[in-house]
């Protein structure tokens, strides 16, 4: 995704890409929590999105350790109903951005003022929570635009008392990632800029309107961040923005970056907490505002395989080879969209090196159609291998498509020996009742 990547290794796949219950048997078949994944291909059909449930649970346990004052899950990274019920029950709140995921957070249980609501386009309705008997209030509105705060303005007050908001300011901070996935610089759709002076603009009209309570300020600046000097950039504008504002609480978003290729580290979110409080404190923060984050890809990335067939292989003499399989860019657009590089791998042979260099695509009838540009997988790869790639458990599932009517392959969580499919695989049938 950024110019740093590593180039491509012939070495067996890195075991810290993997999730955290990840073994090996001794036939050298990948096993996760306690489940061969051959089997679990078997048994759900391919493509399949493999969860460990457990490497879920200690991410957020983890993410609640790091931010005592509060840290929202970014549902936008994978959701469904039994992923917001993990992150509620860790103690996360959940950060969403449209009706249709605030309906999945709440159809798991989550009480509306465990909601941050997102978006930079947000309509009336969803700031209203319309059409639903939910009785709270958003734990956080994250206010995006003028137009927004008209349409807070509009609104009837809330029965018990004023909404609490943020108001989301970009700081100008040119973050180390893809310019698809960078939100804190000055050409941005996202909220406010600080230095054009709109974001002291915003806190003053909101600071008019006794339908909200502003309490702080909100900044993203990207996602997939390793370098860490972005947030430090960030902290030292918004620090001077939360003081002169006299505001009570920062939160710095998400974007922590993730290992995906063999040769890259994920840092510990307990790291990337201690550099931002490190942050906070040379840039003098005041004492006593909470700091709160939102990571979503840290929490999920890392949990999942998707475990593929391999159906045709093809050697193009002198060009090179290609190893289809039965998913592609409707279940990881990634690829296409970011040139997101991935590893791959053979379930029944993990350990083997990997010598043979392909290009994995998926059926959709185009060339872009690729998962892994230039791919090494052991020479034994032959049709009928289930083929993996590690680190899809992050806009994946959440980014997938129906391209060329392919159903979304279903997503299943393995724990302690035991599988469940928590979102089936999407059938023609499901499809065809769309339409008239
Ligand atoms: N908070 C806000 C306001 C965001 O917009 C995002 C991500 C997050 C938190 C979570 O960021 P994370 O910790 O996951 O980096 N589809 C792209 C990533 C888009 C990120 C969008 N916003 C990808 O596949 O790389």
């Amino acid at each position: 995704m950024t110019e740093d990547a590593p180039a491509p290794s012939e070495a067996p796949l890195a075991r810290q890409l993997l999730p955290d219950s990840a073994a090996i048997s001794p036939d050298g078949h990948l096993s996760l929590a306690g489940l061969d994944v051959v089997e679990l291909a078997e048994r759900f059909g391919t493509p399949v999105f493999i969860y460990d449930e457990d490497h879920l649970r200690r991410r957020c346990a983890e993410a609640v350790a790091a931010f005592p004052d509060g840290v929202a899950y970014a549902t936008k990274a994978f959701l469904c109903k039994a992923m917001a019920a993990i992150a509620l029950e860790a103690g996360m709140d959940l950060d969403v951005s449209t009706a249709g995921e605030c309906a999945v957070a709440l159809a798991a249980g989550a009480p509306v003022d465990r909601l941050i609501l997102h978006g930079n386009n947000k309509s009336s309705d969803e700031l209203a929570i319309a059409g639903t008997e939910v009785p709270g209030r958003y734990k956080r509105i994250v206010v995006d635009s003028f137009d927004e705060i008209a349409r807070l303005a509009a609104l009837a007050p809330h029965p018990l008392g004023p909404r609490p908001v943020l108001v989301r300011v970009t700081p100008g901070v040119q973050a180390h990632t893809h310019e698809y996935v960078m939100t804190g610089h000055e050409d941005t759709k996202f909220g406010f800029s600080v230095a054009s002076g709109a974001a002291d603009a915003a806190v003053e009209a909101l600071g008019e309107l006794g339908s909200v309570a502003l309490v702080g300020v909100h900044a993203h600046i990207g996602s997939q961040i390793f370098r860490l000097d972005g947030y430090e950039r960030a902290m030292a504008v918004l620090a001077r923005f939360v003081a002169q504002h006299r505001l009570t609480e920062l939160c710095v978003g998400g974007g922590l970056g993730v290992g995906y290729l063999n040769g890259e580290q994920t840092p510990r979110l307990e790291e990337w907490a201690a550099h931002l409080r490190a942050a906070a404190a040379a840039s003098g923060l005041p004492e006593g505002v909470r700091m709160t984050a939102e990571p979503g890809r840290a929490i999920v990335a890392s949990a999942a395989i998707t475990a593929y067939r391999v159906g045709t292989i093809k050697a193009l003499p002198g060009i090179r080879n290609y190893v289809a399989v039965d998913g592609g860019m409707s279940d990881n657009p990634r690829p296409v969209l970011y040139g997101s590089g991935y590893e791959a791998f053979l379930a029944r042979a993990v350990d083997a090196g990997r010598p043979f260099r392909a290009r994995v695509v998926g059926k959709h009838c185009e060339s872009g159609d690729v998962l892994v540009a230039d791919a090494r997988l052991p020479d034994s790869v032959r049709v009928g291998d289930i083929l993996a790639t590690p680190v899809t458990g992050a806009y994946g599932h959440s980014m997938a498509s129906n391209y060329n009517r392919l159903g979304r392959p279903p997503v299943v969580f393995v724990r302690g020996g035991s599988a469940r499919v928590v979102v089936r695989r999407e059938t023609p049938e499901d499809l065809l009742a769309l339409e008239a």
